[in-house]
């Protein structure tokens, strides 16, 4: 390809940002002649490296735009168009120190900040999958290298100063996001604040790598069976039959087929991947070694969210102390790609665009992943909690009948529980320490955004998929966010609006045009209710439902809906 670009070359530290992804570049001639092909197909180091300059400089300068477009043969607009996707690239002027500051649900109902209480210099966020620890924040430094921070129960202090460039303190440990940590009949958190979550020798003794040999001496059908016959369904809130997914991958005749581990993880009020990964990184992989026997797989990608800085790390040093240890890298190796801050890339078809270096706007389905996914191969995705669910039943025969869910809010112990399904909503916000002292229950948001909120009078709901779906609800990915009698509902709708507004990829139009119409109405709506603005938001919403491409639009009315009708918010 021809590539025109404005003639201004990238500085030095640009320069090294992209090598440290692509490599060197080629004498110039050499590109023009044999380069463009090749360029073109490693259109999937786009993302990386527009982190690496990003990282380094603090921001993707048009001059920088144009050495990327070269170096890979894409037009500068269309590097542009990819960077301009995400919220964590800055595109108009250097921010070396950036302070992203949750804005979202369970934040501001914990006395955090809002858009308009911001100083000068901090970004509003939505949710950093923080919750258990709302208000917070997300500081990254940029330079070589890098330095990327998160906090919690942060204060308006706080934010100013980091805003005039301090830093966060320490994290508290991983396990402090368990409570239950240490009890001796967990299943998916047994090993939370056991053993050091990056010590392999512990995880070995702890019969780790043990299911994935019986997998490997099982064989594909079989590993499928026992996961069709445990029950497994997906965690990342489809709740689609694990094994079924995999067998249809399994079938494919086309190959290479690909594995997706979804740990993007954006879903308002969710943090229970998060936990996993920082908890129990070779449990991950061992999952996804396991995933791979039963979809014939030789690689995997995680697709691990931008603003998970502890996450990132502990999985990419457990994965290279796998791969030392041959544990990875012979049969099967492991990619690990970081998002950079867009909540639609966590649906399915989305996140094989984002990988493959395209926006991460979602594929009209048919054809679906199992036929037509990553790099147009059968592609099986699944969400961490689903596949850390797979070593347990192979090795003990268990149902898949325990879960995660992620409290917050007005509870006494915010963080991940881990339960039987069946048992009741009041049961679970009662392991949780109950409700803050001084605190009376005004409503739950259930299942997130894109999930529902209910009352005081439905604390006996079963959480179960059945029985949630038969009472119209979800349990989505396992967000019960606890809203005591000082929660503003108002204002909760209205972040909700904002947030799918804000999030929605702009490619359909019912969730493009609907998702601002839908913020417009409550808007008018919080000034005084008038009939005309509530029959025009349930048009609105119903059209989002029925006509949108993928999920995001299909749900933006959800949290909406049940907060007109079921908490007479706006009556
Ligand atoms: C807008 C949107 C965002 C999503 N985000 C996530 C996510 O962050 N993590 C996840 O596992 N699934 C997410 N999903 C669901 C995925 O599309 C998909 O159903 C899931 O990853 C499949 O894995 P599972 O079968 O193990 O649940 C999202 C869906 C939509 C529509
Ligand atoms: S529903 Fe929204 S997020 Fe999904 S494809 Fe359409 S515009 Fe994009
Ligand atoms: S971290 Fe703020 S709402 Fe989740």
């Amino acid at each position: 390809m021809d590539v025109k670009t404005r003639g201004v070359a990238p500085t030095e530290a640009e320069r090294a940002a992209v090598d440290s992804v692509l490599g060197a570049a080629p004498p110039r001639d050499l590109h023009d002649v044999v380069g463009g092909h090749t360029n073109r197909t490693r259109r999937h180091l786009l993302l990386p490296t527009l982190h690496a300059v990003n990282d380094r400089t603090g921001w993707i300068s048009h001059a920088a735009v144009d050495h990327i477009a070269e170096r890979l043969d894409l037009g500068p607009a269309e590097v542009y168009g990819i960077a301009s996707f995400y919220a964590l690239f800055q595109l108009s002027a250097p921010a070396e120190h950036q302070v992203h500051v949750c804005v979202d649900v369970t934040c501001r109902a914990n006395g955090g900040l809002t858009d308009d209480d911001l100083p000068d210099g901090a970004h509003p966020s939505p949710c950093l999958g923080l919750c258990e620890r709302a208000p917070s924040a997300f500081v990254v430094d940029a330079g070589e290298p890098a330095h990327r921070s998160v906090a919690g129960h942060v204060t308006a202090v706080d934010v100013r100063s980091w805003v005039d460039g301090g830093r966060p303190g320490p994290e508290a440990p991983p396990a402090a996001a368990v409570p239950q940590a240490g009890d001796p009949s967990l299943v998916l958190l047994r090993r939370v604040g056991r053993t050091d979550p990056l010590d392999l020798d512990a995880y070995i003794a702890d019969r780790g790598f043990e299911a994935l040999a019986l997998a490997r001496d099982l064989g594909a059908e079989a590993v499928i069976a026992a996961v069709n016959d445990s029950g497994l369904t997906g965690r990342g809130g489809a709740g689609f039959p694990t094994g079924r997914k995999w067998e249809a991958v399994r079938s494919q005749e086309a190959t290479p087929h690909h594995l997706v581990c979804n740990a993007d993880e954006s879903e308002p009020g969710t943090f229970k991947d998060r936990t996993l990964i920082e908890n129990d990184p070779y449990a991950l992989i061992e999952s996804m070694a396991i995933a791979a026997v039963a979809t014939g797989c030789d690689h995997g990608h995680v697709y691990i969210r931008g603003e998970y800085p502890r996450a990132l790390v502990t999985l990419e040093l457990a994965i290279d102390r796998c791969r030392r240890r041959g544990l990875l890298g012979d049969g099967f190796d492991i990619t690990v790609v970081r998002g950079a801050g867009a909540y639609i890339c966590g649906e399915e078809t989305a996140i094989f665009n984002s990988i493959e270096g395209y926006r991460g706007e979602p594929r009209n389905k048919p054809p679906f992943p199992f036929q037509v996914g990553l790099f147009g191969k059968p592609t099986a995705v699944n969400n961490v909690e689903t596949l850390m669910n797979v070593p347990h039943v192979l090795l003990d025969g268990h149902e898949s009948r325990h879960r995660l869910f992620c409290l917050s809010g007005a509870v006494v112990r915010p963080g991940v529980y881990e339960v039987r399904m069946g048992i009741t909503l009041w049961e679970l916000i009662e392991l949780a320490g109950g409700l803050r002292p001084g605190s009376e229950l005004r409503t739950v948001l259930l299942g997130g955004a894109a999930g529902h909120f209910v009352g005081p009078a439905d604390l006996d709901l079963v959480l179960d998929h059945d029985e949630v779906r038969d009472a119209g609800l979800t349990l989505g990915s396992g967000v019960v966010m606890v809203h005591d009698q000082h929660v503003d509902m108002v204002d909760q709708l209205r972040r909700i609006a904002a947030f799918f507004r804000d999030e929605s990829c702009g490619q359909c139009v019912p969730c493009r045009v609907g998702t601002v119409r839908q913020e417009e109405a409550i808007e008018r709506l919080a000034a005084g209710v008038t009939a005309g603005d509530l029959a025009l938001l349930r048009d609105v919403g119903q059209a989002m439902k029925d006509a949108s491409i993928c999920g995001l639009g299909q749900t933006a009315f959800n949290a909406i809906e049940s907060a007109v009708d079921r908490m007479e918010v706006f009556s």
